[in-house]
Order: structure tokens, then C-alpha cells, then sequence
């Protein structure tokens, strides 16, 4: 087996896959700059499309399958090794998800044990498959939290949650909406081009595209492989989830001079804010990374984005201005719980008690965003979680606080189950 710097290995898509999930569990290293290495992208565009089936899949799955294979093992889940363990879970994942033939999948599983140099496990993961084969564990249909857990395939104490919070009923809702894959939602670009052009020339080309709700630049394409689209290749359109561009056009910024992003990268609600500005004013982009500064940079660079400053900033500190502006987003790192159905990964790598930790750096954030704003100016606080703890809370400990801060209008929640798009929260603060 050989293996980039980047530690994704070459070789067979399943053997990508397998290794694409091993390094995001065990390293935290994230898909999306997995996707991006040399290795991936020098794969033939149909096993990446594979590639991304299966660890995307496999993530949604998780909890169903890991119910199987904890019935049909002697040993349990956490002594298997690691390579093991996702050989079989994307075994099962295509076996069951993916109608891959059953001979195929199992004589894949036992190449990959030799793929990882785990040969002494292939009799085991054999073994294993055919008994899958012969007969299915049967999942438990009662309502408890380990049997929605299982079925549902969440971890128990986000289920628990769920129920606590919204009722049986309401809660499977969205435990099952969360396991749909969300429609490809794009936001047109007008630095480039409008949305009617944009539109009127996918469909000269036959590709189904429509403009989307209340949102003025986004717009549902269903075309496979859009990023190789030309359009999309020189910056007219970028992936975005609805939700996230209606935080971006919550305030109308006809009238502001000065506007910051506090928590900017990578830019794509600030992009969204710049398009709105008037030619004079200014919009500064801040965040902790100089890394995401970075490829932010090259990012508005590449969609023709103007009017923009960048400043590296951590704002759970000081931040380097004065309260000078009409307008700020805090669009605050968060447990991303908000995005399971995007990012079918993340219910897995979030645990409990993150949450507040989550809430001592929101809220000092939230603090040092609100100095920078002028008497009489407006915030955006906004988080891409469904959890108290990050959004409600965030907020009423700022206002206990803040004497001179008020909420204006209601809190904003799109959980995923009512709109189309991820669980986002919002709220507009005024500085009195
Ligand atoms: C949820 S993301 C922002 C997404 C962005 N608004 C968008 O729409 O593309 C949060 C960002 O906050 C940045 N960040 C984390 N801690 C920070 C801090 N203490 N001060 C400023 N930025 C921070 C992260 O680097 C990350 O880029």
C-alpha cells in the first residue's frame, strides 16, 4: 500500500474510502481536505464519485451497521482494529445501501484485509459477511432512544436530545430527514453574472436548473459533476446551502459604510454581504486562521469579489478596530450539528460535552463582535447548530450582560426538518 503526505493512500476506490474515513475518525482530518489532495483528485472521476458514495454513506449508515456487525462479532466493536472495522462497515453499507452484488462485496472486503496488510483478518471478515448474508440481526422496531439510535443510526444522546426537546413524533421526523442527501443548491455570483442569465444558459444546455424560494441569487441545478461545469470552473456559481445564504440576507445593507464578518473564512456569506454593498463602503473580513485567510483571499480573488479588507483576528480577544460599524456577522465555529444531512459525518466526531465549551468561546466572540458596532448599528449572531447551548443560551447570557444590547425581532431557527436547507440559528441584535 502506498500512502501520500496528505496520508490518503493510492489504490482501489474502497481502499480510498476505507482510508478517507480511518484518517478523519483517528486524525480529525476533515473530508474536505482529503477530497482535495493530489491523490484523490488523480483518481478517474467515477471512482471519486464512488469514493465520496462510500464515506459519505458509510458516515449516514454508521449506527445501523455498526448494530450488525456488534451481533455477528465475538469481539466487540472497539477491540477490532480500525482497519478492519471500516472494511467491513463499507462492506455492509454497499451490501445493503448500494446493491452491490453480494459475492463482489465480500471478495472485496477480503482483498482490502490484504490491501492493509491485516491478512490475518480476512477468515474473520468472511466469515462475518457470509453470516450477513445468511440472515440479517433483526433492529429493534420499539420506540426506546437505543432502538431510534439504531434505526435511525445517531448516537444515543443526540436521539435522547431530539425526544427531550421536541416530542417522539417531531423527533423521528427529523432523525430520518437528516438522513436524506440535500438537493444541490448553488448561489449565483453577480459579480459575474445575474441569476436570469445564469439560468436561461443552463437550459440552453439542457441542464435542469430553477431558481430557489425567497433567496435572490440561489438556484437548485440538477446536473452530476456540476463543479466541472465551465460556469462553475470560472466562478459564477459556488455550493451553498440555503439556510446559510438566508443568514447572509437577513439585514439590508444598502445603507451601511462599514461592515465586519467577524468569523469569515471561507467567505461564503461574505460574499454575499459584499454583493450587497454600496461601491463605497467597506467590508472587513476577519478570522483566527491565517491559513483560511488565505485561501479566502484566493477565493474572492477568483469570483471577482471587491470592496473587501482581510484582517487575522481572534475574537475571543480584543478586537483591532473601534466601534465603528453599522453592520457585523458572527457566524461562530460551532459543533456543526446543524449540518448532519451535508455532513453525515458529524454526528459521529461531536461529543456532549463540547457543547460548552462551544458556549464560552461563542459568547466571548458574541461580546467582542458587539463592541465593534456603532450606537444605533446591528449584529447578526448566527451558529450552524440545532443546540440550545450554542444559540438561545449564547444569547441571553450576552444580553444578562450587555445593558445596551436588545434582541430585535424573534430568533431565527431553520431546523432541517421544516426548510430546505440545513439547521441554522440566527439573531439580530441592536446596540442602543
Ligand atoms: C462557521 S465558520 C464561518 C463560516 C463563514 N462565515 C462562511 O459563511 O463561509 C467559523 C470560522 O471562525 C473562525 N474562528 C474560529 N475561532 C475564531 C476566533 N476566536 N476569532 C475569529 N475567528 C475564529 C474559524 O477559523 C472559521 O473560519
Amino acid at each position: 500500500m502506498s500512502s501520500t503526505n496528505d496520508g490518503v493512500t493510492s489504490g482501489s476506490p474502497r481502499a480510498f474510502a476505507v482510508r478517507i474515513l480511518i484518517n478523519r475518525f483517528d486524525r480529525s482530518s476533515g473530508f474536505d481536505a482529503q477530497l482535495a489532495s493530489e491523490a484523490f483528485l488523480g483518481l478517474e472521476p467515477r471512482d471519486q464519485v464512488l469514493v465520496k458514495e462510500l464515506i459519505n454513506g458509510t458516515c449516514r449508515w454508521r449506527g445501523t451497521i455498526d448494530f450488525f456487525i456488534s451481533a455477528l462479532s465475538r469481539k466487540p466493536l472497539s477491540r477490532l482494529d480500525k482497519e478492519v472495522l471500516w472494511i467491513l462497515r463499507t462492506a455492509i453499507y454497499q451490501i445493503v445501501f448500494l446493491r452491490v452484488p453480494n459475492h463482489a462485496a465480500v471478495n472485496e472486503a477480503v482483498s482490502l484485509c490484504r490491501h492493509f496488510r491485516k491478512r490475518s483478518a480476512a477468515g474473520f471478515v468472511n466469515g462475518l459477511l457470509r453470516s450477513f448474508l445468511r440472515g440479517r440481526p433483526e433492529i429493534p422496531e420499539d420506540h426506546s432512544v437505543e432502538s431510534l439510535a439504531i434505526r435511525f443510526s445517531h448516537p444515543s444522546w443526540l436521539v435522547e436530545r431530539y425526544v427531550n426537546r421536541f416530542g417522539l413524533a417531531k423527533a423521528k421526523r427529523l432523525l430520518s430527514r437528516n438522513n436524506t442527501v440535500p438537493e444541490p443548491v448553488v448561489w449565483v455570483n453577480p459579480f459575474k453574472t445575474t441569476r436570469e442569465l445564469f439560468l436561461e444558459r443552463l437550459r440552453a444546455e439542457g441542464i435542469e436548473a430553477a431558481p430557489l424560494g425567497q433567496l435572490p441569487a440561489a438556484a437548485v441545478i440538477k446536473a452530476p459533476r456540476f463543479h466541472e461545469h465551465p460556469l462553475y470552473r470560472e466562478g459564477s456559481c459556488f455550493f451553498m446551502d440555503p439556510s446559510s445564504q438566508r443568514i447572509a440576507n437577513l439585514v439590508d445593507l444598502s445603507r451601511c459604510e462599514w461592515v465586519a464578518d467577524v468569523c469569515s473564512a471561507p467567505g461564503g456569506k461574505a460574499m454575499i454581504l459584499a454583493s450587497q454593498l454600496r461601491p463605497e463602503a467597506r467590508l472587513i473580513c476577519a478570522d483566527s486562521s491565517w491559513r483560511r485567510l488565505d485561501q479566502m483571499k484566493k477565493r474572492f480573488e477568483h469570483h471577482g469579489v471587491r470592496g473587501v479588507s482581510l484582517a487575522l483576528a481572534d475574537l475571543t480577544g480584543q478586537a483591532p478596530w473601534r466601534a465603528q460599524f453599522d453592520f457585523v456577522l458572527a457566524d461562530v465555529p460551532c459543533s456543526g450539528l446543524g449540518t448532519i444531512r451535508s455532513n453525515p459525518d458529524v454526528r459521529w466526531s461531536v461529543h456532549p460535552a463540547e457543547l460548552d465549551r462551544y458556549h464560552i468561546r461563542q459568547l466571548q466572540i458574541l461580546r467582542n463582535a458587539f463592541a465593534g458596532l456603532k450606537p444605533g448599528g446591528e449584529m447578526v449572531y448566527s451558529t450552524c447548530s440545532t443546540e440550545v447551548e450554542e444559540n438561545e443560551e449564547v444569547v441571553n447570557a450576552f444580553l444578562q450582560s450587555q445593558k445596551n444590547a436588545a434582541v430585535f425581532g424573534d430568533f431565527i431557527r431553520t431546523f432541517a426538518e421544516e426548510a430546505s436547507g440545513d439547521g441554522f440559528f440566527a439573531a439580530r441584535i441592536r446596540r442602543l
